[in-house]
Formats: structure tokens, sequence, C-alpha cells
């Protein structure tokens, strides 16, 4: 029975869109209510100007206004450098700011790995980072009246906390600087190795796509070679936590077009999109050309009106509507039902529609452009199989996910068990799991993935909390009303959703998957490199309310999907395929398949420097959260508590300002540390682990058009002794002498099926579940 509590439901609706999504601003309605009318604070350090005709905001209005009244429905785009004059135009808000940085600490307390990313191992990529003495940094250049407008503390604050930290996880948008344009460079860069073996080149697309005579590649970027400038970038912008992932992403490869819809975040896209690129973009070319093309910003949808745009003191008004009081601290359930109705302002009406997603085009056949034609293909196109139909490839299937982050779980998990059931029968015997561009998903589709190939093990995926204040009043609030709380596979209770936060101690299990014995046991606090953290602890799948409630069936291994056999057999007949920006719940996954099964790694392209690199390339944090969830535990948490100082800390988790400010999309922080088991004594987050993949292969250029030449070439060097760029994959002495795999003992296994009504999407459990990487 449906007995959702009237403030669940309100809850679940405050929760209404999923974590990270790019160009986030066309459906983000969270701050739809809190404009129109109201006045500027005092908080304005210069006087409003008068407004003329070379007003650079109004510039930028006028451009938006004239191209979509004459074409409408295609994005308005401008040069980056007016763009860039307006945002720089704009004022400092200085009190508004203040009360902005102080608003985020009490969230930015919840970020796991901060001790570690002050002091990081020595073998780590990236400077070390002191978010808290950075943002304290920029308080004071804004109480000392340091910065030159609105859009410098913005920059700065963008690259400490989305920038420096390198963590997909991690994340916040300010609104000047995210919500009008974002910026995009006039060529689409690859980086390919022009025979296979020497070290990779970048190149521009279309002489890849149609080499001409005289095609060359680039030397020099703005005068600066190559491949630095793009490391720089890199340093600067990357989501990722090794740099070779990162070099990866700012290219343009048919799998980041497939799951990041990105061509290369050189071009646009990602983080960098929000780094100004300056006025132009230079490319020399090895054959001595040199060719310059203006940079451009490009407008975004939003319910944002440019008609109320006169100056640089109104374009703050329009854009930055969360520096401007509203009346309620916290939105009522009234004021989150009706936000969500009127999906934006009435103005909305002219600005062009976001281009329709390819999962959603129904006239297109169902395939993912640049890949072969597919075995299978679930209708979102996340899941999809393909056999190599070529001689010497017979034996090989190949298993795409382009992220863990289905339309639908049962979608998803139907889909891997008949691809697998098809290729067995087709007598398939190796398996390439190509997880190029995965930023992860739904953990527990991660865990059910795994075990439909190694039903037999059971993972090992430890994991531990900060034991930061605000989480330390949840725990001490929510695990006492659980007491008598029993998990239930096809009832709802009113005490689902506080009793499975991981914040009830009877929750989850322990690092050797028991069950925890008191609170301390689960809380601790442990301390470990000068910070506190929770106990390690395991993800319970066998809890119904995570699973059967959640999504209808339950995950392979558990409840009525035991008794599963391995369709490939052993981790030899196996290999994973990345290109760096596994993450999240790939990363979840990985180590399940790499050090739970020892299953070999294949990574692809890299920087130009010969040796190994890391497959796993993203966060590997293992759970994130959008401020507003905690914000929603909190609020759950004050129902149950009169305790002051708990009250007041709960209080402190206050999403409104902090979210208000972040529109383009909302904000979030690693709450979870992945610990290798091996790694538990020393409490080093696999975040800081450098994990090198066993064979490094570079992209050519046929393997750019067509991601079949990927495999084959991975089929190669896995399977049939084929040569690595970098290290390589021993063949087992005796090779297992099975062509069909009826040998394996394979049985195919009946389908999934529903049970019972799931959870909606935008649940506090369902959030709970979620970790996917923020580009
Ligand atoms: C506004 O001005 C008043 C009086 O000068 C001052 O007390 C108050 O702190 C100011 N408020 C802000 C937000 O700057
Ligand atoms: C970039 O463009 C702006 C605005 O057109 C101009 O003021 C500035 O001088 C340009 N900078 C360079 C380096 O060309
Ligand atoms: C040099 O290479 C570039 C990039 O391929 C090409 O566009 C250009 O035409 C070439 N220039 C000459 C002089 O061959
Ligand atoms: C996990 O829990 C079980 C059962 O409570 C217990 O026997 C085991 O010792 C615990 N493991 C650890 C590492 O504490
Ligand atoms: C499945 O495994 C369970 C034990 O885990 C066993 O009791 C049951 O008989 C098995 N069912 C089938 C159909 O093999």
């Amino acid at each position: 029975m449906k007995s959702f509590t009237l403030s669940a439901v309100a809850l679940a609706a405050l929760l209404s869109a999923v974590a990270p999504a790019s160009a986030a601003v066309a459906s983000r309605n969270s701050n739809g209510k809190s404009c129109g009318g109201s006045r500027p604070t005092n908080g304005t350090t210069t006087a409003a100007p008068t407004p003329t005709a070379t007003e650079p905001c109004v510039v930028a209005r006028d451009a938006f206004i004239s191209q979509t009244s004459a074409s409408p429905g295609v994005t308005p785009t401008m040069a980056a450098s007016l763009a860039y004059d307006c945002l720089k135009s704009v004022p400092a808000h200085k009190e508004p700011a203040i009360q902005l940085l102080d608003a985020l600490k009490p969230f930015l307390e919840w970020q796991s790995d901060q001790a570690v990313l002050k002091d990081p191992p020595s073998d780590y990529p990236y400077p070390p980072v002191d978010i808290f003495g950075e943002l304290e940094n920029i308080r004071s250049n804004l109480e000392a009246d340091k910065y030159s407008g609105e859009l410098e503390w913005q920059e700065e604050l963008f690259k400490t906390i989305t920038g420096k930290p390198h963590d997909g996880h991690l994340a916040y948008y300010p609104d000047l600087l995210t919500v009008p344009f974002e910026w995009v460079r006039p060529w689409t860069l690859v980086s390919v190795s022009e025979d296979g073996t020497s070290l990779p080149v970048v190149k521009v697309l279309e002489d890849v796509v149609s080499p001409g005579e005289e095609s060359s590649y680039v030397t020099e970027i703005n005068g600066v070679d190559a491949a630095t400038f793009i490391e720089e970038r890199v340093t600067d912008s990357s989501n990722t936590q090794d740099p070779d992932a990162g070099y990866n992403t700012m290219f343009f490869s048919q799998a980041n077009k497939a799951g990041l819809q990105a061509n290369g975040y050189f071009e646009g896209g990602g983080r960098e999109r929000f780094f100004y690129p300056g006025n132009v973009t230079v490319l020399t070319f090895a054959n001595g050309t040199t060719v310059s093309k203006p940079n451009i910003a490009k407008f975004h949808y939003g319910p944002y009106d440019w008609h109320n745009v006169k100056d640089a003191d109104t374009m703050h008004k329009e854009f930055c509507r969360g520096a401007y009081p509203i009346e309620s601290s916290r939105p009522s359930i009234r004021d989150v039902k009706s936000t969500r109705r009127t999906a934006a302002p009435k103005n909305i009406h002219s600005y062009p529609q976001p281009p329709v997603s390819l999962a959603r085009r129904q006239d297109e056949p169902n395939k993912i452009d640049g890949y072969p034609e597919p075995v299978l293909i679930s209708d979102d196109q996340i899941v999809s199989g393909y056999f190599i139909d070529e001689p010497g490839f017979e034996d090989v299937a190949v298993l795409v996910m382009l992220s863990f982050s289905p339309y639908d779980f049962v979608a998803f998990q139907t889909a891997v068990q008949d691809f697998f059931a098809e290729a067995v029968e087709a007598g398939k015997t190796k398996l390439i799991i190509d997880v190029q561009a995965n930023g992860g998903g739904t953990i527990l589709q991660g865990y059910d993935t795994f075990r439909q190939i190694f039903p037999d093990i059971v993972q090992a995926g430890p994991s531990r909390w900060r034991s930061s204040p605000g989480f330390n009043a949840l725990s001490e609030t929510l695990s006492p009303i659980c007491s008598n709380y029993t998990p239930k596979a096809d009832d709802y209770q009113n005490l689902d959703i506080p009793c499975t936060t991981v914040n009830n101690w009877r929750n989850d299990l322990n690092e050797t998957n028991g069950r925890f014995t008191s609170y301390a046991d689960k809380f601790g606090p442990l301390t470990s490199g000068g910070d506190s953290y929770t106990n390690y602890m395991e993800w319970d799948p066998a809890n119904p309310v995570l699973t059967r409630q959640a999504f209808g069936t339950d995950i392979t291994g558990y409840g009525r999907r035991t008794n599963f056999t391995r369709p490939f057999g052993g981790p030899e007949n196996i290999v994973l395929l990345y290109d760096g920006y596994c993450a999240s719940t790939c990363s979840i996954f990985s180590q399940f398949m790499r050090h739970g099964a020892g299953v070999k790694s294949i990574a692809m392209g890299g920087r130009p420097q010969e040796g190994p690199i890391q497959g796993v390339g993203g966060v590997k944090g293992s759970q994130v959260y959008p401020f507003r969830q905690m914000s929603a535990l909190a609020e759950l948490a004050l129902e149950y508590t009169e305790d002051p100082a708990i009250v007041k800390e709960l209080q402190r988790l206050d999403a409104t300002l902090v979210s208000s400010r972040s529109p383009f999309q909302v904000p979030t922080v690693n709450v979870r540390d992945a610990v290798l088991p091996n790694e538990l004594e020393s409490g080093i987050p696999t975040q800081f682990v450098t994990e090198l993949a066993d064979c490094r292969l570079y992209w050519t250029e046929l393997m750019v058009q067509n991601t079949g030449e990927i495999w084959k070439a991975a089929a190669q060097a896995a399977f049939k002794g084929g040569k690595c760029a970098a290290g390589g994959i021993e063949q087992p002495l005796k090779r297992p002498q099975v062509t069909a795999s009826k040998s394996h003992g394979y049985r195919r296994q009946p389908q999934p099926v529903r049970s019972g009504q799931v959870l909606s999407p935008d649940s506090l459990i369902m959030q709970h579940l979620r970790v996917q990487v923020s580009d």
C-alpha cells in the first residue's frame, strides 16, 4: 500500500530534478518564484549607470532579441568578447556575495576528502587545494573591495570549488558566470596517432573526416605548444582526477558525442565552458599555416527575460535573482507545487526551445552515431550490445554502457541480461565491456551489472562519510526513531525515508557485510589523516526498500535473482575498455571487476607522453549529494528533535540561498569516500590512488570515425596477444579450450519481472541511490 506521508510527498517534490545535467538552465525552475518586483538591497557598491546604446549588456540583449525573432529555434550567439564585456560590466554586489560564501560552508563541510585535497599524496597530479582557506580569501577580498566586478569573485569561487578539486561530484555554478552564456571555441579537435604506435598529435576533426592533400596537424594554440595548451586547460577546468583522462575529454570522440553530448570540451561543454577563452583561438599547423577565428558566446535557454536588461544593474537583477531577498526562507509545500507547474515565467515563449535529446528522436533508427549496427540496444541507448562481424573476431561480443543512469532500472538490467544470453547462444566466448564516457548513475545498477557477470563473487566496496557536524546532527536525530523499523518489500512505510538513509546506524552493512551493532560501531568517529570519519560500510543490496520498492526488481545475487551463472567464465575472457572518463558508479563497477574479479583493462588515448595511463580517471568518490538533499533531510529531521544544539545545526543546512545562486546546475558535494579493501588501514581514498590500466592504446583516425575499430584493436590486445602502446595483456598459458559457452555451465535466466509500483525518480531514497559525475 502506498502510504507516503504528506511531508514525504512534499520532500520528493522539492527534489524535483535529478542532480547534474548539462545545460540545465533549460529545465531548472528553482528560482522561478523568486524573481520579479523585488528591489535590490543596498549591497550594490556602484551607482547604476545611465543606460546608453553602448552599454555592453544592452548590446547583448539586442543581439539576443534580434536573433530570436529572426531565427526562432536557433540558439543565439555573439562574439565571446562582447558577451564578456557585458558580464564584466556588472558591479560587485558585496553583501549578498558574502552571505553566499557563508551559506556554502555547512554544505562544503560534507566534502568527504577535504583533508586529503589539502594535503594529497605525493603522486597526486594536481596542486593541493584548501577549500575553506580559499573561500576565506575570496571573502576577505570582497570585504576589502578588491574585485573589479561581480564576475571576478564568481570566477574565483568557480575555480575554487568546481575547478581545482578536480572532483566530478563537487560543483558550484555561480549565477552571473553560468546563467546567461557559455563559451565555445570554433574548433573541434581530435588527438590521434598517425600510425597507431607513434605519440598522438592534435588535428582538426574535419581534416580527419575528409582529409585534403595539404591537411596537417596542430602544433600551437594561441602561440603555445598545442598539447601544453590543452594540458593547462585540463589543470584549470577538468572534472577528472587524472590528467590523461582530462586530456581525452577535450577532444571529439564518438563516445564523447554519444555519452557527453559534446564534441570535446576544447570546443564546448564540461566545466571548461565557463572559463573565458579570450577573443579568438589561433591554430598554427605543422605546414606553417596559421588560422585565427573568433570565439563565441552561446546564449542559454532559461526562465530569464533579456527584455528586462537595461544596463549592468538590471543584468544583475535578471540573472542573479538569488541575490535579492525573497519572502520565505524555505519553500512551503504550496510553493513547491506551483513552481513545478509553472515551469517558467510568462516571457519564456520568446526563448528558443532546447534541442530534442538524441534518445527521444523516435523517427531515427535505434543506433548510436559512429557505432556499428547493434545486436541489441535499450530504448534510451544507454546499453547496447554488438558482435564484431569480421574474420578473426567471431568469438567477441561487446557490451557498451554509456552510463549507469537509464530511464528505467529494469530496462537496463534486462538489456544486459538479454545481450549476454544472445551472445552465449551465438557462441561468443569473449566480452569487451566498453565504458567510454561513462560518468555513472544509479549505484546499485553497477552492483547488478557486476553480479550478472560474476554472480558468485560478493563485491567489496568499503566506503565512509566525513563526520561533519551536519551529518552527525542527522544521525543523532534519525537513528533513534528507527529502532522498531524493518524494511518491507511491498509496503511503503512512513519511516522508509529516514530509516533508509545512511544516518540510521542499523542501515547498511559493516566492512565484512555483517550488521553494525551500535551507533558508535557505525559512526565512530574514526580519525585518519587529521580528519574524522564514520566506520567503513557497505551497501546492503538485499534491503528491499532500495531494490524492490525503488526499482521493482532485485539486485542479481539477491532476493529472487540468486542462482545466476557466469556467462563468460573467468576474468581472462573479459576486458574493460576505458577512455578515462569512467567515474562514480562506473568507478565502483570497475573496482569490483578489476580488484574483485581480476579483469584486465585497456585505456585509450592520453597525453602525448610515453608510458601507461589510468582507465578510471573520473571521480572515484562513491556518492554525491545535491545540497538540497541535505536540506531536505534536515527539514525531515527537524520534525523529530527539539534539542537546541541539534536544531541549530540542522537549520544551517538551508539550501535556499546556495541553490538559488547556482541555478544553471544544482550544486553538489562528494559525501562518500571509496577506499580500496587493501587501503583500509591507510585510509587513503581511492580518488587519490593511481591505478594504471594494463594496456594503453592510441586512437587512430579510423577509430575516431568508427567505434568498431576501437573494439577490434581492444580485442587484439586483450585476447589475441596484440601489442599495446604501453603495458600489455598476457594470454593465459593454457587457453581454456572452450568454444561454446555451455562448458561454462551458463544457464539462460528467467527475465526480470517488475514487482509492484516503483518509487518516483525524485524521491529522497532514489536521490540517495544515485552517483553520477557532473560536467
Ligand atoms: C544597508 O544599509 C544599512 C544602513 O546603512 C546598513 O545598516 C545595512 O547593514 C545595509 N545592508 C546591507 C545588506 O548592506
Ligand atoms: C577583445 O575584444 C574586446 C572587445 O571587442 C576588446 O576591447 C579587446 O581589446 C580585445 N582584446 C584583444 C586581446 O584583442
Ligand atoms: C595546412 O594545414 C591546414 C590544416 O590541415 C590546412 O587547412 C591548410 O590548407 C594547409 N595549408 C597549406 C598551405 O597547405
Ligand atoms: C561486522 O558485523 C558482524 C556481525 O555483527 C561482526 O561479527 C563482524 O565482526 C563485524 N566486522 C567488523 C569488521 O567489525
Ligand atoms: C537457488 O539457490 C537456492 C540456494 O541459494 C536453492 O535453495 C534453490 O533451490 C536454487 N534454485 C534453483 C532453481 O536452482
